[in-house]
Formats: structure tokens, C-alpha cells, sequence
């Protein structure tokens, strides 16, 4: 069982797709990591374990709890770490949290939303030896701000914009790029325009990767359903039919039968 590097993901460009989705825990992060190349601890955290309907609110601590639980499971792929909301609002902030969380939870990689606009941040983690991934397109961290999230890149100016982003965040030093809910045209446009792997979720198939958050994959959150999201198990119902299996024997005194029980 060979750990995946950043020098494995970089030689799959333009050859075999990679395979990312995410995970907030030991458990599930074992499951997945026979299977996928890279495994994200998302802030998308906060929606789909969290409750809430935005992904601001996490703070570093609790990153770095989730990060070190995934990091326990997954030990063959490349683990990828968010930063949360307001964790690099200035260079200094930004070092001293993504440092922390790379120290802390060995993660591969930070993922940090922002365009050319984060590119000083971008230059000064990746000259103090820290990988990073840049998420450009549609930005969650965004939503309140921008009221919801919406596909990014529809319009040919801010299309050139995510472009721009794309090969700024490259030159200023990062290793991967994360595009989502854009166009198609403009997902295969990037990936072909940059060095570095591009794992789109909600950008087309063109890109080098895929992205899901394995809660709406696996049918686990079915209250709502994204366009990009194809769901490859009924999750929710299956654990609706257990539950219920289980409350029901309880109930009846079928459980525990004689199996589940010790003896003197
Ligand atoms: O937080 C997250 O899960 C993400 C998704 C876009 C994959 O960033």
C-alpha cells in the first residue's frame, strides 16, 4: 500500500482521472481509502455532519479534530484539509493557521478559496514548504456574501476572471486546483491551460479529477440534491430500514436473543 504523493497526482494529468471525495472521520475514511486517490476534509463539514445550510462557521480547532480522525483511516491517499472561513484573511493569520493544521494533522495539502486575490498567500505557504490547493469557481465560503451559491463563470468576463485565477494561483505555487459549479467549456479550458491537476466538482468531465461530498454520493442528505450530484446508494433509506429493524426488535423483546447474551 503506496501513499499517494503530489508527484503521483501530477503525473496523472492528462492521463488517468483522479478519484477525491470527502471525509470527516476515522470510520468512513478507511472505507474510502482503498478506492480513492484523495480524501478531503471539507468545511463542507459544517452542511453535512453540522446541520447548517453554509459552510462559514468552523473554526481551525475543529478542523484540525476532523483532520486528525480522517488522517487515523486514511493511509494511502493524499489528504487535503480546508481552511475555514476567516482562517487567512492576512498572510501572517494564514501562515501561522495553515502551518498549524499541516504540523498538527499531516495532511498533504491546505485547500484555500480565493483567486488571484490570495496569490501573496498562495507564494509566501508554498515557499514555507506547505502544499496547497486552490478552489476557484463557485467559492461556498462566499454564499452569505453573495447570497447562495450560484455557478460561477457563466458570462465571458467572469469566465476570463476564473481563468486569470486559475494561472495566478499556479505561478504563485499551487500544486492542485479545485473548480467548482462552472461550465463545462470552462472546466476543460482551465485543465488545459494549467500544469498542475484540476479536480472539478460541478465542472464538466474534462477536468483531471472528480470531487464529491460522500454524504450527497452515497444518498445519506436526500432533502436536496445539487445538479452535479449523482447519488450512488440510497443511503438514507437503508439506514432508515435498520434503524427501524432495530427499534422494532427492541421493542418486541427480539433483541438481544440468546446470541447477544453472556452467561456466568
Ligand atoms: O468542503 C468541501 O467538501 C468542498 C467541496 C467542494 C468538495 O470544498
Amino acid at each position: 500500500m503506496k501513499k499517494v504523493t503530489i508527484g503521483d497526482l501530477i503525473a496523472r494529468k492528462n492521463r488517468e482521472k483522479i478519484v477525491m471525495i470527502t471525509a470527516y472521520d476515522a470510520l468512513f475514511a478507511r472505507l474510502f481509502d482503498d478506492y480513492a486517490d484523495m480524501i478531503l476534509v471539507g468545511d463542507s463539514l459544517n452542511m453535512s455532519f453540522g446541520g447548517k445550510n453554509e459552510t462559514i462557521g468552523l473554526s481551525v480547532d475543529e478542523m484540525i479534530y476532523h483532520a486528525k480522525a480522517v488522517q487515523m483511516g486514511a493511509k494511502r491517499a493524499f489528504l487535503v484539509v480546508d481552511m475555514p472561513f476567516g482562517a487567512i484573511y492576512s498572510k501572517k493569520v494564514a501562515l501561522k493557521n495553515c502551518i498549524e493544521i499541516y504540523k498538527k494533522t499531516g495532511c498533504d495539502a491546505v485547500k484555500i478559496e480565493g483567486g488571484s486575490e490570495i496569490k501573496g498567500i498562495v507564494k509566501a505557504l508554498s515557499q514555507n514548504g506547505v502544499g496547497v490547493m486552490g478552489h476557484i469557481g463557485l467559492k461556498p465560503q462566499l454564499s452569505r456574501k453573495e447570497g447562495g451559491f450560484k455557478v460561477a463563470g457563466r458570462d465571458e468576463e467572469s469566465a476570463k476572471k476564473i481563468l486569470d485565477d486559475a494561472l495566478e494561483l499556479e505561478l504563485a505555487g499551487a500544486r492542485l486546483l479545485l473548480l467548482e459549479g462552472i461550465p463545462s467549456e470552462l472546466g476543460k479550458k482551465i485543465t488545459n491551460s494549467v500544469k498542475i491537476p484540476t479536480i472539478g466538482i460541478g465542472a464538466g468531465s474534462d477536468t483531471d479529477g472528480q470531487v464529491l461530498v460522500w454524504s450527497d454520493a452515497f444518498g445519506f442528505y436526500d432533502e436536496f440534491k445539487p445538479k452535479f450530484v449523482k447519488r450512488y446508494m440510497d443511503g438514507a433509506n437503508l439506514i432508515r430500514e435498520a434503524m427501524k429493524n432495530y427499534a422494532d426488535e427492541v421493542r418486541n423483546i427480539k433483541f438481544p436473543s440468546s446470541q447477544y447474551e453472556y452467561t456466568k
